[in-house]
Parts: C-alpha cells; structure tokens; sequence
C-alpha cells in the first residue's frame, strides 16, 4: 500500500502566493470594473534585454543545425557560461573553480532540494520574517514538528524587527543547517560585512552550513556591503551560495540561476569535498541522479546576461526598478507610514496602520486602493503587522498605485 509523506499534513494553509490570488480573484470577481495594481508577487515586468535576446536565439540556432546541435549539456553546466560566473565571482576576488558552480533552473527547487543532502536529524535555523520555501521545505523534508502557536516545533527562528534593522544574529543555541536572505525577501533589509561574518564565525565554531541565498544581490548598490557570503573570511568553509537570473535579468520565466558548493566545505561528519560530492551526485547534470542539467537555450541567454553589454542593459533594468522603490518608499513616507527596505532590495516592508493586522491591512489596501500587496505575517510570526511591495512593476502602475494609496487610504 502506497502511503503519503504525512509531513505535508503538517504545512499551513495554502502556499501564501496562491492564497493572495485567490483574494484578489475574489474582490475582482466581485468589482470587474475596478483596475488592479498587482505589487504582491515579486515578478519581473520588464522584457528581456536586445543582448540577452540575441543570446538566447543564438541558443536557439544552435539547436537547429546538425553541427551545433547538443542534447545533454555539460554535468554541471555549460563550461562557458561557469567560466564566466566565476570570472563575476572575481571582481569581487572570489575565487571558484568550475566545479564548484553548479548551474540551476533557479534558486527556489536548489534551496529546497539542498536539504536531501543532509541528515533528517539537523536542526534549521530560518530568519522571522522568512522567504516560505526555507520552512516548507524543512517541514516537508521531516526536520520539523508541528505547527504550535505560529511555529514550527524543532525550527529554530531567528528574530528580524525594528530593533535589529530586520538583520538577524546567529541563533543562542547549536543549530546544524542556517538559512540566510541577502538582500532580504521580504523585508529589504541587507546584512554588513560585521553581521554576516558573526554568522561565519558561529558556522565554522558549530560546523554548521550556511545556505546564503543571493537573489537579490544585484540590487545592492551601497558599495560597502557584501554581495556574496564568500566575500566574508572562511565562508567557503561553512556556506553553500544559490542566486539566479531571475530578478536582476528577467529569468523569473526563462529559468536559470547558478549554486556555488565548495570543495572547501566542511560539515560535522563528512570530510572536506563530500558535502560537494553528494550535490554532484544528486544534481550533477546527465550525470546527477535527479536532475538533467538546465535548458540549453537559458544557459546561451544567461552567458549573454554576463556579457559586458549584458551587464550594462541589466544595470539599467535594476535601476529602473530600483527608481520604483524609492517612488514607493518615499510617497508612503510622506502620507505617514512607517517604511523599510527598497534601498539596496527591490521589497519595501510597510508597517500597517495601527490597529490593523497584516491581512486586514492587505484587504484594506486593496478594498480602498486596489492595490495588491503581500501580508508580513505570511512570512512568520514578525511580519504580523507588515506587508510587502513589490518594486517588479511597470513604473506607471507604480505611481498609480502610490496615488491611489495617498488618496482613497482612510485612516
Ligand atoms: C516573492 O514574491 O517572494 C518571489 O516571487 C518568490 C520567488 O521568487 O519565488
């Protein structure tokens, strides 16, 4: 008799995305005439790049002539394309080898999936406020209890307020497995050289891992913060880094991204280079178990996205975004709210109006405003009284939706 993984019992309500769906299906269902402004999701609006266009028909060509033509790619990627990440890497002086990139379909599937390499028995420790997939995936993978007054019993939850700028420090007791998002989603917040080394320091004294999810690394344009963990003393040691295309490049449907596994990385039990062997073997391309490689024609447009001329059309597609945010920021400054992030994050984190929780606030802004939002308290117990915009919008809408907010919001 074929039985369920009982774990997925233990997850709460709906994946918090298709509840927000569902809301807003219902309020236009009801007010068709009403026009939306969608800031919820954070899902790029602007087309591809001419470059990064041109790269991906290259791919496509390729595919279509007898002597380019490729069926399976490289085990971990196409050679070109990690040579040219780790040449990213470098401008940084980061120093990778090609085989410790491993190239992705995109961040999401690699920062659940890393978890099937470690021991059901390790202890998670999640930033709250907390990106869902990290708590899902612990949940789902058995490295949780049950959900408990807001909590998972069993993970560990690092706080993020106003008191600590939405930055967590490393937790007081021993975990194994610490999830980390810088720039973070959802709050904006991004983490120093001094708070992301306190979390290095407490990895390598603990042996434990750090999964740094980087997504958002491009936004940051303070150039006195750290855009990769590797940046910090000793993190090839402890931390596991996964970042994509997605939201820097458009990627969010073309699908690709990179996850860099060092040889370095020690952990309790395993030697130096086994923590790399078990992902090569689980997601090393034709040669993985569980995974194939990534399109072909992605990885030609993702090689055109690290082009020079790529980098410099997606500059200004980030710059456009991030123009956004500070219009978001600034106009719900000035009518009173309390705001963070949107400097070096396309999230602006807004503190509801009093009395009102995240989802009344949610509904409130949408019901008066039309405009969508995302509820902190989707993202733990320490978003409850925040939502979330999202700065991937067509700037006219933006300023649409600022308006709207300015004058239809009732206190
Ligand atoms: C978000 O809105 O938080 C993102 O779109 C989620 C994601 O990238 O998966």
């Amino acid at each position: 008799m074929a039985t369920l993984n009982k774990n997925y019992n233990k997850l709460q309500g709906a994946y918090l995305f298709s509840e927000i769906t569902k809301r807003v299906k219902n309020f236009v269902e009801k007010n068709p005439n009403i026009e939306i402004i969608k800031l919820g999701i954070g899902d790029t609006t602007e087309p591809l790049t001419k470059t990064v266009v041109k790269g991906l028909l290259s791919g496509v060509k390729k595919l279509g002539n007898k002597k380019t033509y490729t069926g399976y790619g490289e085990a971990q990627g196409d050679v070109r394309l990690r040579n040219a990440l780790s040449d990213f890497y470098k401008e940084r002086n980061i120093d990778l080898s090609l085989q410790e990139i491993f190239i992705n379909d995109g961040a999401k599937a690699d920062c659940a999936n890393i978890q099937s390499i470690f021991g059901v028995d390790n202890v998670v420790a999640v930033a709250d406020p907390v990106y869902p997939v990290y708590v899902d995936s612990s949940v789902i993978s058995g490295r949780t209890g049950d959900f408990v007054n807001g909590k998972y019993e069993g993970l560990v939850y690092m706080e993020c307020n106003e008191k600590n700028g939405f930055v967590p420090t490393p937790p007081l007791q021993k975990v194994d497995i610490i999830y980390l998002c810088n720039p973070n989603n959802p709050t904006g917040a991004v983490a120093t050289f001094e708070q992301l080394k306190a979390f290095v320091d407490y990895a390598i004294k603990n042996k434990a891992v750090i999964i740094f999810d980087s997504a958002y690394a491009e936004y940051i344009s303070d150039p006195s913060l750290p855009k990769s963990i590797y940046e910090i003393e000793g993190a090839k040691k402890c931390a596991i880094e996964i970042n994509s295309f997605s939201k820097w490049a458009g990627f969010t449907g073309v699908r690709l991204g990179w996850s860099v596994v060092p040889l370095d990385l020690e952990i309790e039990d395993g030697q130096k280079g086994k923590v790399h062997a078990l992902w090569s073997r689980r997601q090393g391309g034709s040669q993985g178990t569980m995974y194939n490689g990534a399109s072909n024609i992605a990885q030609e447009g993702a090689f055109a996205v690290l082009s020079p001329l790529g980098r410099k059309e997606n500059k200004k597609v980030i710059a456009y975004y991030m123009d956004n945010a500070k219009i978001i920021k600034k106009s719900l400054t000035k009518i009173g709210l309390k705001v963070f992030g949107g400097e070096n994050a396309p999230y602006v984190w807004v503190k509801a109006l009093p009395n009102l929780n995240s989802w009344q606030f949610f509904d409130k802004l949408l019901m008066e405003a039309h405009v969508v939002s995302t509820p902190g308290s989707g993202f733990g117990l320490q978003g409850e009284g925040y939502v979330r915009l999202s700065a991937f919008a067509d700037k006219k809408n933006v300023k649409k939706a600022v308006e709207s907010i300015k004058k239809n919001l009732s206190r």
